[in-house]
């Protein structure tokens, strides 16, 4: 069993407050990611998770049992907790080949040569290095060395698993297989994996749940579905997909678009005052024939499947996202209008 539980957990670095309050509670085979831009806390927190750092206050269990507990000084040496491990850095010992690197924790562990070597087949055989067992790292792709981090991290089978950005050195293509397969292996295995990542395409894709982190703070945890439609404030909108930020004000049951007296939007979070309007850019139509606002085709960009236009309101850009449009159908210039769909609306952030 690895449920996982964080409560109140903070690491100070000097002044430096690099995880402020962070709480969950990670389900046993649950696949959580950790998004959120550099700097936000995301590798500190895996690392109290590890045991690699000490929590400054709060409690860590894992399985109902606390590993780390600042308070009453319990904290758990890190090989002791069970935990697989892929780093940012994935290091793969040059000096051994395949079969070597991802037998080693269970070398450590006194496991028979036998048992060893049947054990990292199996694990070779899922993430499809079988062939390469005799192979060097200076014999492999980028890609096929960072399955053998993963093989390695899996084979003493942990029942929680740690990847920091364990795609970061590979090209799109392969970054977005590996995700699929990172994912089968662990809806076979039904481990419990922490993942991080500032990719939010990543995250999106393979999470149960996705944390979204900013300045050492918890911003918003939920499911990909939740995060994107029901962003909990300005930075998790602006951070998780495409937005278009335009200012308003809120005045009882509705919200009114700055600078356009007759637009307005519902107000369900009663909003006051200074407000913001956010609407991304697949969310808007354009017509040439009327709509809500509008504007001036100032600019559009052909991108196979789509065309991404730039629109001129008053005096913001808007930016419209139209699948399957035809390139040709509008020209600069030109004067269009705008329907807004799906709009949400935040407090105005400083
Ligand atoms: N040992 C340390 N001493 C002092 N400050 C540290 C230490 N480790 C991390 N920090 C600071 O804590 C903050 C969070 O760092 P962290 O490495 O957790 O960020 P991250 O979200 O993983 O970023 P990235 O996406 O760039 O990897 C940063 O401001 C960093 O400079
Ligand atoms: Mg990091």
């Amino acid at each position: 069993m690895a449920e996982l539980k964080l409560h109140h957990i903070y690491k100070r670095f000097g002044n430096v407050t690099a995880v402020g309050d962070f709480n969950i509670d990670v389900a046993d085979g649950e696949f959580i990611s950790f998004l959120g831009p550099s700097g936000c806390g995301k590798t500190t927190t895996l690392r109290l998770i590890a045991g690699f750092e000490k929590p400054t206050e709060g409690i860590i269990t894992i399985g109902g049992t606390e590993i780390s507990n600042a308070e009453k000084g319990v904290f758990l040496a890190p090989e002791k907790r069970g935990i697989g491990m892929v780093f940012q850095s994935y290091a793969v010992w040059p000096h051994m080949n395949v079969v070597d690197n991802v037998g080693y924790p269970l070398k450590i562990q006194n496991v028979s040569k036998e048992e060893r070597l049947q054990r990292v087949m199996k694990m070779l055989e899922l993430v499809h290095l079988k062939e390469y067992a005799e192979r060097f790292p200076n014999q492999l792709s980028g890609g096929q060395q960072q399955r053998v981090a993963l093989a390695r991290a899996l084979v003493a089978q942990p029942s929680l698993l740690l990847l920091d950005e364990p795609l970061s050195n590979l090209d799109a293509k392969l970054r977005e297989s590996m995700r699929f397969e990172i994912s089968a292996i662990q809806k076979e295995l039904g481990i419990t994996v922490i993942y991080v990542t500032h990719d939010q395409s990543e995250a999106m894709t393979m999470s149960d749940r996705i944390v979204v982190m900013s300045m050492g703070k918890v911003q918003q945890i939920g499911r990909p579905y939740e995060i994107y439609t029901q962003p909990a404030n300005q930075m998790v909108a602006d951070f998780i997909g495409l937005v278009n930020f335009i200012p308003a004000t809120a005045k009882g049951d509705r919200i009114f678009v700055n600078g356009h007296e007759t637009l307005s939007f519902p107000n369900p979070k009663k909003l006051a005052g200074d407000a913001v309007i956010a609407v991304r850019p697949e969310n808007i139509t354009i017509s040439k024939t009327g709509g809500m606002v509008e504007g001036v085709m100032n600019h559009r960009f052909y991108m196979g499947d789509s065309v991404d236009y730039r629109v001129k309101v008053k005096d913001q850009i808007i930016r419209v996202i139209q699948k399957g449009a035809v390139y040709g159908t509008y020209h600069d210039g030109e004067t269009v209008y705008l329907d807004f769909d799906n709009v949400m609306s935040f407090a105005k952030e400083e």
